[in-house]
């Protein structure tokens, strides 16, 4: 502490925000979206109206709801120029590097209507990016697989359109199953904000820089796609993939982890805030077991999850440190009985997320005493010196 500046290498107690949309009580295992608690919204709502709750503040009318529902049915098409964008990445590309500079690149085709402080603006951009992220990352996933990308279809709404784009071919009819959409529908909930996590303290960073929404979010997929953050979940199920495949005891793995062999940690598990269970994985928990059943999905992995959490929970070393299952610990073996492969796992973290990282950066726009993100350091290097004569 030089006086100056005191030295917080994780940026964790400088709360250099303040914000009004979602509340977390890390000891009590608390998350509320503007005041309402995460497991009333997992009970009675649905993904696109806590998007809204999280941008405008209120829960919709009816009407609002109406309106808000078709207007993004509206624009999930993509420019036609778009789409030959994909064709230039090979074939394996990583869905999420994808993902950012798909945004990054669809701000190119709105340059009149990109202004952070026009009201219109920012609205008509809000409704863009919340229609056309998940066409972009259904294209992405077909790109993947080879197989050609459908057209959005306007009678189906956001979650629907994303799995009938993800999983539908030309050839034939796509038929929608209700208990995948709900499910998808309360993952994307679940996941929709998290006070100044990682990848939205980056969006307000970039943002704090009068950097319009777009390419304020891309920056926000690109730090959500860390394996310590958003890509945790797709480390969960490789994971879990590995301890099945070798045939390792979870007793065994939990011992590595103690042991810290190889930096190997036991993801899905800690919190920078949660030092108690993850309301969110509470949840998904639940909706593993409830989803797996009607899907059939590979409840090996899921056993294999349930024993680690069992070990975990009743272990010094986890109780210590208070380590519990995060919000990534049981996803992926949701998303996987659904059909998407792990590399897509965190595209649909990024799916979720959007709305919250919208709502965050339009409150610091909002926000007059905003000034431009600037953290200072403790300097650690060499003092001053004089450059060496007749060098
Ligand atoms: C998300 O911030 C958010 O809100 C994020 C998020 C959101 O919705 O936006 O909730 C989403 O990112 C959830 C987190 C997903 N990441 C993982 O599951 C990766 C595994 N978890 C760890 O890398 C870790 O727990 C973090 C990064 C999540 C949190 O790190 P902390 O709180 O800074 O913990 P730490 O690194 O200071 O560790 C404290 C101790 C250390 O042991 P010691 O050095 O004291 O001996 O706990 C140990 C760590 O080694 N530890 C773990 C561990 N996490 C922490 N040991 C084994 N396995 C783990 N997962």
């Amino acid at each position: 502490d030089t006086g100056l500046v005191t030295y917080d290498p994780g940026f964790m107690n400088t709360a250099n925000t303040k914000s009004a949309i979602t509340y977390i009580d890390g000891d009590e295992g608390i998350l509320r979206y503007r005041g309402y608690p995460i497991e009333q919204l997992a009970e009675h709502s649905s993904f696109l109206e806590v998007a809204y709750l999280l941008i405008y503040g209120e829960l919709p009318t009816g009407d609002q709801l109406e309106d808000w529902d078709q207007n993004v049915r509206m624009h999930t098409m993509l420019h036609e120029d778009l789409k030959g964008f994909f064709s230039g990445f090979p074939r394996d590309a990583h869905p999420m590097p994808v993902l950012s500079s798909a945004v990054s690149a669809l701000s190119t085709f709105y340059a009149d209507s990109l202004d952070p402080f026009d009201e219109e603006q920012v609205h008509i951009s809000t409704i863009r990016l919340l229609a056309k992220l998940p066409v972009i990352a259904s294209y992405a996933f077909k790109k993947s697989l080879g197989q050609p990308m459908l057209y959005p279809d306007n009678s189906l709404n956001l979650v629907e359109n994303f799995l009938r784009l993800s999983f539908g071919v030309p050839a034939e009819p796509y038929e929608l199953d209700p208990d995948v959409v709900k499910a998808l529908d309360l993952l994307l909930m679940l996941h929709a904000d998290h006070e100044q996590n990682c990848s939205t303290s980056t969006v307000r960073l970039v943002g704090s820089s009068q950097a319009n929404m777009f390419a304020s979010i891309s920056a926000g997929i690109n730090a959500l796609y860390g394996p310590l953050h958003g890509g945790a979940n797709e480390a969960v199920l490789n994971m879990l993939r590995k301890i099945q495949a070798e045939g390792i005891k979870p007793e065994e793995f939990m011992e590595k982890v103690k042991n810290k062999e190889d930096g190997v940690k036991l993801m899905g598990f800690g919190h920078r805030v949660y030092k108690n269970y993850d309301p969110r994985a509470k949840i998904i928990k639940s909706t593993a077991e409830d989803i797996l059943n009607k899907l059939g999905g590979n409840d090996e992995l899921l056993d294999i999850a349930r024993r680690l959490e069992e070990k975990a929970l009743a272990d010094d070393y986890f109780v210590e440190r208070r380590l519990y299952p995060n919000v990534d610990f049981y996803t992926g073996v949701i998303y996987k009985a659904m059909g998407f492969p792990e590399k897509m796992f965190t595209v649909l973290f990024a799916l979720g997320r959007l709305p919250g990282w919208i709502a965050q950066w339009r409150e610091l726009m909002e926000d007059k005493t905003t000034k431009i993100g600037r953290p200072r350091q403790i300097y650690t290097g060499v003092q001053s010196r004089d450059y060496p004569a007749g060098r």
